[in-house]
């Protein structure tokens, strides 16, 4: 099974991240809304045993919930052959905190990981080629995202399926986040 841990945006965000498309950049393939997640990260092809000793670790994960804000948008690698273009994630101490257990649960499983830092984004759409005056125009046209920050209280597997028509993503299980308190 393909797997991936991410956490779920709120439908009002995908519908708000959806209006964003924009026929200006040739050769994007935009993210369909419902498709639009946050990436805590990435497994790839793992067997049955070791996820289902997967799901045992990340249940006993104790991390509490956040707010979720956005921060502008962005392209990955860089402006002159972007590749991917994303909407940013504000590093939230207890996104850090939560994604840092993330990954020491799936190394502990014996599931390889990237070195790179996490760096929380929302991608937008994927590039067949790096269309970069085009990709900057989109991206210094953007104001930023009017949307509320939004509590974060479960992170979710899901198993991506890849079909001729693209990949399906199915969740497989939730794992709730102790309460935030918002009562600062
Ligand atoms: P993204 O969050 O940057 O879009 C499911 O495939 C999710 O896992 C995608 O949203 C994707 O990135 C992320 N991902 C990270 N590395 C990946 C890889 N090597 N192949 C496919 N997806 C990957």
């Amino acid at each position: 099974m393909r797997l991936f841990i991410a956490i779920e945006l709120p439908d009002h965000y995908k519908e708000a991240l959806e209006k964003l498309r924009t026929p200006a950049i040739p050769g994007a393939r935009w993210v369909a809304a419902e498709q639009i997640h946050l990436t805590l990260a990435f497994l790839g092809e793992v067997d049955e045993e070791t996820s289902k000793r997967l799901i045992t670790r990340l249940a006993r994960i104790k991390a509490t919930g956040f707010e979720l804000c956005l921060a502008g948008t962005g392209c990955f690698p860089d402006r002159r052959r972007p590749r991917v273009v994303w909407v940013g994630v504000k590093h939230e101490p207890g996104l850090t905190r939560l994604a840092e257990m993330v990954r020491e649960t799936v190394l502990a499983c014996g599931i390889p990981q990237e070195e790179r830092p996490f760096s929380p984004h929302l991608t937008l759409a994927r590039l067949k080629f790096p269309a970069s005056r085009e990709v900057s125009d989109f991206l210094d046209r953007q104001q930023q995202l009017d949307l509320e920050p939004f509590p974060v209280k479960e992170f979710i597997l899901f198993q991506s399926k890849l079909l001729p028509q693209g990949a399906l993503h199915i969740p497989l299980k939730s794992f709730p986040l102790a309460k935030h308190d918002s009562a600062k």
